[in-house]
Formats: C-alpha cells, sequence, structure tokens
C-alpha cells in the first residue's frame, strides 16, 4: 500500500508540474497585467539589490532555522538547502534579464511578500491548520503586480518551506499549488475587484476537489478529509479577503497601475471625468475622440490599449482651472484671449499641463497617468500665438512659446501625442473627407518628428507608419461621410 501511495504522489507531483508548464508556455506571450513607473519611496532611499537579496536569506534562513529547532546540523541544513533555492532562482532570473536590469522596487515587493506570507504559515501552521493558510492570496498579488514567473517563483519557494517545516511530506505543497494554479488561470479574465470572489470559491472548490482526491487515494482519513474541507473553505475565502484589502494599498506603496486600477480610472462615475464633463464639456469631448484615436493605434502597434485609453481621458484635466481660455470650451462666448497679450495667452494655455498635474496628484490619479499628461505636449511650439507674438515683435525668443515640459518617453504618450494634435486640427478641418484626413495625420507625424518630439522614446518609424494608418482610418470612420438618400420614386 504504502508503495502505491508513493507512486501515486509521484504521478500528482508529474502531472502539477506539468501544469505548471503548460500555464507558463501559455502565458509568457500574453501582455503582462501590470504597469509600472519606479515606486515613490525607493526614488529617495535608492535600496541596492544585493542588501535585499541579504536581508531576505538572512530573514528565511532564521525563520526556517527557528522551525526545524535551532542546532548546527540543522543550520548547516538550512544553509545548504537556502543557498540551493537562491541559486536556481538567480540563474533562472538571470537567464531571462540582466542583472543591472532588475528593478529593486520588484524584488522589494518579492521580497516582502515571501516573507509576510512566511510568517502568516507558521501562524496558520501551529494555531490551526497548514491547509487554512491564505497562500492564493500572495500568489495572486505577485502575478497582478509583478508578473506570473515571479508568482511561479514565488509558489516553487513556498512549497519548498512548507515540505520541510511538514517533515519533508508535499501533501500540503500540492493543495496549495493546486489552489495557486486555479487562481492564475481565473486571472485572465478578471475586470473588477468583486470578481476576486469567483476567483476565491474557485480555489476552495478545487482544494476541496483535490482533498477528496487525496482522500480516494487513502492518503488522508474520512474525519481528515472533512476537517480539511473546512480548512479549504477558509483558505479561499481569507485569500479573497486579503487580496481586496491588500492590493489597493500595494499598488500605492510600489507605485502599480494594474489594467484592474486603469479599468477604474476609465469609469465615468470619476470625479474628475464627471467635473470634466460639466465644468469643461468642450474638452470631455475633446478627450473622448482623443481616447478613440489613441486606443485604436496603441492596439495596432501592440501596446497598452487600455492605458492610453486612461491616459487621453485624463490629459487635459488641467484645463479644469480656466476652461473657457481653451477654444474647445468658449462656443459663442467672448474670446478672454483677445484682451491678452500672445504671450500671456501662451503662458496661460501652458500652464494646464502644470495645474493637471498638481489636479491629478490631489485626487490620487496614477503616476502612469501623471506621466502622460507631463508629456502629452513634450517641448512642442504654440504654434498660434507665437505667430501672432511674431506679427507684434520680430525679435522673439521661440522657447518662451514652447511647452516646458518632458518629450513622450513611451510609445503610449508618444500616440497620446499624436491623437491630441490630430483630433485637434481634423476637428476645424471644413471639408473631412478622406484624403484630407489621411493629410492631417500625416502632416501632425511629420511635425512631431521632425521637431524631435519622439528623440526619447522608443517609438520607430515601421510603428508611425502603422500609427498613421489607424488614426486615418479612425477618423473616416467618426467623420464618416453621410449617404444622401434619394426619394423612392413611386411608380
Ligand atoms: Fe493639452
Ligand atoms: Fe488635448
Amino acid at each position: 500500500m504504502n508503495k502505491l501511495n508513493d507512486w501515486m504522489k509521484s504521478k500528482i507531483k508529474n502531472w502539477l508540474l506539468f501544469l505548471v508548464r503548460r500555464l507558463d508556455e501559455k502565458y509568457q506571450n500574453v501582455p503582462s497585467i501590470r504597469l509600472s513607473s519606479n515606486s515613490s519611496f525607493n526614488r529617495k532611499l535608492k535600496i541596492p539589490l544585493l542588501f535585499i537579496l541579504s536581508i531576505t536569506y538572512l530573514i528565511l534562513y532564521f525563520m526556517l532555522l527557528m522551525q526545524i529547532g535551532i542546532s548546527l546540523k540543522n543550520g548547516i541544513a538550512v544553509f545548504f538547502v537556502l543557498s540551493i533555492i537562491f541559486f536556481f532562482i538567480l540563474f533562472y532570473i538571470s537567464k531571462q534579464i540582466k542583472f543591472s536590469k532588475i528593478d529593486t522596487d520588484t524584488a522589494i515587493l518579492a521580497s516582502f511578500i515571501l516573507i509576510v506570507s512566511l510568517l502568516l504559515f507558521q501562524i496558520f501552521d501551529k494555531s490551526l491548520s497548514p491547509i487554512a493558510f491564505p497562500m492564493t492570496a500572495f500568489s495572486i498579488m505577485l502575478c497582478i503586480l509583478v508578473s506570473l514567473r515571479v508568482s511561479f517563483i514565488y509558489i516553487f519557494v513556498m512549497s519548498i518551506f512548507i515540505s520541510v517545516t511538514n517533515n519533508f511530506s508535499n501533501i500540503i505543497s500540492m493543495i496549495h499549488l493546486v489552489g495557486c494554479l486555479t487562481s492564475i488561470i481565473g486571472l485572465k479574465e478578471i475586470r473588477n475587484r468583486s470578481q476576486f470572489v469567483k476567483v476565491g470559491i474557485k480555489v476552495s472548490l478545487s482544494m476541496i476537489l483535490f482533498v477528496i482526491v487525496l482522500y480516494l487515494f487513502n492518503i488522508y482519513s474520512l474525519e481528515e478529509v472533512k476537517y480539511n474541507i473546512w480548512f479549504s473553505l477558509m483558505s479561499g475565502f481569507l485569500s479573497v479577503l486579503i487580496v481586496l484589502a491588500a492590493l489597493p494599498v500595494m499598488e500605492t506603496l510600489f507605485s502599480r497601475t494594474t489594467n484592474i486600477k486603469l479599468i477604474e480610472l476609465v469609469d465615468f462615475n470619476n470625479i474628475l471625468l464627471k467635473r470634466l464633463m460639466v465644468e469643461a464639456p468642450g474638452t470631455y469631448h475633446h478627450s473622448l475622440l482623443t481616447a478613440s484615436l489613441a486606443e485604436q493605434a496603441a492596439t495596432a502597434i501592440g501596446e497598452n490599449s487600455l492605458l492610453a485609453r486612461a491616459c487621453a481621458y485624463y490629459h487635459d484635466i488641467g484645463k479644469l482651472k480656466n476652461p473657457e481660455y481653451f477654444i474647445e470650451n468658449q462656443n459663442t462666448k467672448k474670446n478672454p484671449h483677445d484682451e491678452l497679450s500672445p504671450s500671456l495667452s501662451g503662458l496661460v494655455l501652458i500652464s494646464h499641463v502644470k495645474d493637471g498635474i498638481a489636479l491629478a496628484k490631489k485626487y490620487n490619479i496614477d503616476d502612469i497617468i501623471i506621466q502622460a499628461i507631463n508629456e502629452h505636449h513634450g517641448t512642442s511650439i504654440i504654434q498660434y500665438f507665437y505667430n501672432r507674438a511674431l506679427e507684434q515683435n520680430k525679435e522673439l525668443n521661440e522657447q518662451d512659446f514652447r511647452y516646458p515640459c518632458q518629450k513622450p518617453t513611451t510609445k503610449v504618450t508618444a500616440i497620446l501625442m499624436i491623437a491630441d494634435s490630430v483630433e485637434a486640427i481634423s476637428r476645424i478641418l471644413p471639408d473631412k473627407n478622406a484624403g484630407k484626413l489621411r493629410e492631417v495625420v500625416e502632416k501632425v507625424i511629420n511635425n512631431k518628428f521632425t521637431d524631435g518630439q519622439f528623440s526619447e522614446c522608443p517609438i520607430t518609424l515601421a510603428d508611425l507608419v502603422k500609427i498613421a494608418e489607424n488614426m486615418t482610418t479612425t477618423l473616416c470612420g467618426i467623420y464618416h461621410a453621410r449617404i444622401e438618400y434619394k426619394d423612392i420614386e413611386k411608380k
């Protein structure tokens, strides 16, 4: 019987490893569901990677040693086990990415999650049951905030730790592995936070099913199954609670913008979008059309379309401060620029970027959107007021009429810059046929390119050609020619 059990255990283990490999293959080409910019705390602290690794190693060493008992023999054994684990992880990472390119934020985040979950596991192991430990919560967070592969590394390390603390038995690790894999399969479909409840139910059910399978293989008695079903339910339930409570905190702390956060940002119930709709309706409609152009163009070159949409919705929120100074909000009212000098008008226009950043910070909008606000005009010139000023004074400094901002540093902000200008120019075009619209798009892209606005961003000429093609098609869809219906002659 024991031989049969061992055979079954090894079969289950092999099957799970096969599933892990298949999942990795399936998900590795899917764009990451995590977007990030540097976290605010690490920008100041600049913690070196070696320091993070050393601290994590030491904490894990003492935690493991305390778990199995402090002695010289155990000390040496733990040293070897941990060193081998670290060696394999670093070897695996070095095959994927250069060490100099590892962002320390990710290392801190992964180490933090690993240490917290190990502490929590010890509490559950000693006071309740290792099965009730909500390991899924931590694998979900790593998958959403970092990547699927880092989540797998976490599951691998935790499985070893759980095995070591359970007399080298793999049963508990396997139950948690089933739960973690089930949660990762369900993650792709998540569009809002409440859907984590569904994932939690699936996790509990898969763990319960696996416990029953273990009973059928005579690994658990009926009494143990009853308890373990309750502990499996508890694990799924606690995982959902932890993800719902900790994910928004982690997103803010580590300046990560997940797709879930982006979906929340593009919701029209957002207070800033509501304000834009009421206080600056012209800018609001300009932002909607810019978003349509940017979203399609981002899809065309394989960039995150949801991010492009969110950036476009918020790019001009700075106009909320003085909406009447921007042409799209002027309607039939008097133009306030008539009473200002061209240089003062230029300053008012330039200030909408600074005001937008201030407003976004005030409303806790993500860094990635603030970056888009800062980069959407780059160092472009305000041509209209520059030309008006030239009429009055030929000795002008061109720099005074340029936006003093950052040029686009990402493909998405470059798309936003193009879409913004294309929308503004095509809106006032008297004849909106396909040829004229194509002319506008190509002219905008050429002007921005020759003006050096894309000099700090990785956009290629091939990308620009695709963007031009795509934006022309989208514009033709927006301003499609109306077909004249002729009266049907009645016979
Ligand atoms: Fe703008
Ligand atoms: Fe704009």
